[in-house]
């Protein structure tokens, strides 16, 4: 049986890149049926950029401050995704809020990953926030986009313990490394799976078993 066709997605980033690099990691491993067709960049200088192109991806920078304003620059950025033929959006790191009509322009197809349990710590320093919190368990969430902070539907989530030792740092890592494996896989249940959104709920018409704390 013939498998069917790649999802193009556009990749959206602004700083070093290393979820986009575990999203075309699963592309190659054939467990994430996308191609990603455009890697946008808000920053020239990201390292992400660079290892974008490392990866044979076609990268661009589009700059905020090179755009007369927020919503010319948002034209900009959606036009080259609709020119890439893009379907799906991902944002990698990307640090700008999208608006309502960039939302609107890619309807329950825009996804991001954040470093906590949403909708615990969303926004800035996610990790320092949960440890000044004192909580035993945070983690990583690929939820929909909307216009708010961090606000959209969930879609999975992976729980990190958090040692007694822990710094931001260290914290930072451990969660990285968990949003390597949450977001391809999240993303990838979404492509090849049947699901429906029922006001803030995802649900997935096979729902999976909690595994190494992910859902
Ligand atoms: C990740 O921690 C992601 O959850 C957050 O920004 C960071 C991006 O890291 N939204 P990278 O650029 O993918 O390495």
């Amino acid at each position: 049986m013939s498998r069917p066709a790649p999802t193009p997605i556009a990749v959206l980033i602004s700083g070093r890149g290393s979820n986009l690099v575990a999203l075309q990691g699963a592309i190659d491993a054939g467990v994430l049926p996308a191609r990603i067709v455009l890697v946008v960049s808000d920053v020239a200088e990201a390292a992400g950029v660079a290892r974008a192109r490392e990866l044979g991806l076609h990268a661009v920078t589009i700059e905020r401050r090179s755009a007369p304003s927020r919503a010319a620059h948002e034209t900009a950025v959606v036009e080259s995704i609709r020119a890439a033929g893009a379907e799906w959006v991902c944002l990698a790191g990307y640090m700008r809020l999208l608006s309502a009509e960039f939302v609107a322009a890619f309807p329950n197809r825009i996804l991001n990953i954040h470093p906590s349990l949403l909708p615990s710590f969303p926004g800035l320093h996610p990790q320092r926030q949960a440890l000044e919190a004192g909580v035993r368990i945070s983690g990583c969430t690929v939820h929909f986009v909307d216009e708010g902070l961090d606000s959209g539907p969930i879609v999975a989530q992976t729980a990190v313990e958090v040692l007694a030792d822990d710094d931001e740092s260290r914290l930072a890592e451990r969660i990285l490394h968990a949003e390597h494996r949450l977001y391809p896989e999240a993303l990838g249940r979404l492509l090849s799976e049947s699901w429906s959104l029922n006001g803030r709920q995802v649900r997935f018409a096979t729902p999976k078993p909690l595994r190494d704390g992910t859902l």
